[in-house]
């Protein structure tokens, strides 16, 4: 676990344990901490709190070398962009697999309805009495696929739902936390929407928790209001308005 033990404008120390020997390592001064990960460090996190994302480091040996090249693994770019027809695989992969569905309500999808929801995403339901927004989260060099999301909005009117989902490999990456904020971006920025909600179960913390990093308030609780496979489900509401949107945009901490 890496933990910011001392932080100052200028210069910020590190320090950490090993999860599996337990050993403790001594603070590691700014000077030995290298541009890219300084700046992620200290504009993100406050001193004695774990530094998110870089749970698990195991620091036994060339601990430097270590966390930095973890750190910066977890630093991972991501960016959202249109759906095409030869994301099929990719898209499949996600939606056809039921612990990526599980607490949506996606049905877990054969290829056929994979395809069918590609070709709707693509064309973004121009008939439909809402427009459905989706889009791919790409991440790395080669802009790979590691996601899904979406916000949909009934038509004429100015409030929409997001949703995400990311690849099991990649979970705890902070990817989703970093899509929710482009997406919000996106529905309030071109979309001119007035507010963004999203539901999430109560046995899915890792959904409630990248809606509260990403800023959003919540708001409620639905009794059985979502049939999941299924199954009637309770579901938090957590929503941000545009204006508190624009505020905390100004914010480096809400920034991605
Ligand atoms: C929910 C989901 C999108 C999160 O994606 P992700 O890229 O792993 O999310 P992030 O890394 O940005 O953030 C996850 C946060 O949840 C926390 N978390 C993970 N499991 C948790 C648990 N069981 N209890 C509490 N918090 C948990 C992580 O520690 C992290 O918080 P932190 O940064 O404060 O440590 C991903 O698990 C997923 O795709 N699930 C399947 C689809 C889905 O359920 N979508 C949401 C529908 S509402």
């Amino acid at each position: 676990m890496l933990f910011i033990t001392e932080k100052q404008p200028t210069s910020i120390a590190i320090g950490w344990s090993d999860p599996v020997c337990g050993r403790e390592f001594h603070p590691l001064k700014s000077s030995a901490v290298h541009g890219a990960l300084f700046h992620e460090l200290s504009t993100l996190e406050e001193p004695g709190r774990a530094v998110s994302g870089v749970k698990g480091v195991r620091a036994c040996q060339e601990c430097l070398i270590r966390v930095q090249s973890y750190t910066a693994s977890e630093k991972l770019m991501i960016a959202l962009r249109r759906l095409q027809i030869d994301d099929l695989n990719a898209v499949h992969a996600l939606i056809s697999n039921m612990e990526v569905v599980r607490h949506m309500l996606f049905a877990v999808c054969s290829r056929e309805e994979s395809e069918k929801f590609l070709t709707e995403s693509i064309n973004e339901s121009p008939s439909a009495p809402w427009r459905s927004v989706v889009r791919a989260i790409v991440s790395g060099p080669g802009g790979e696929l590691v996601g899904l999301c979406g916000i949909v909005n009934l038509r004429g009117n100015s409030d929409g739902e997001i949703w995400y989902l990311i690849n099991p490999e990649l979970w705890g990456k902070g990817i989703a936390t970093k899509a929710v904020r482009r997406q919000l971006e996106l529905g309030f920025s071109e979309m001119s929407l007035h507010r963004i909600w999203a539901t999430c179960l109560p046995e899915n913390p890792a959904s409630a928790r990248v809606l509260e990093k990403a800023g959003m308030r919540k708001e409620g609780f639905f009794v059985k209001n979502l049939k999941i496979h299924g199954e009637w489900k309770s579901s938090f509401l957590y929503a941000i308005l545009a204006e508190e949107w624009s505020e905390s945009a100004q914010h480096p901490e809400v920034n991605c």
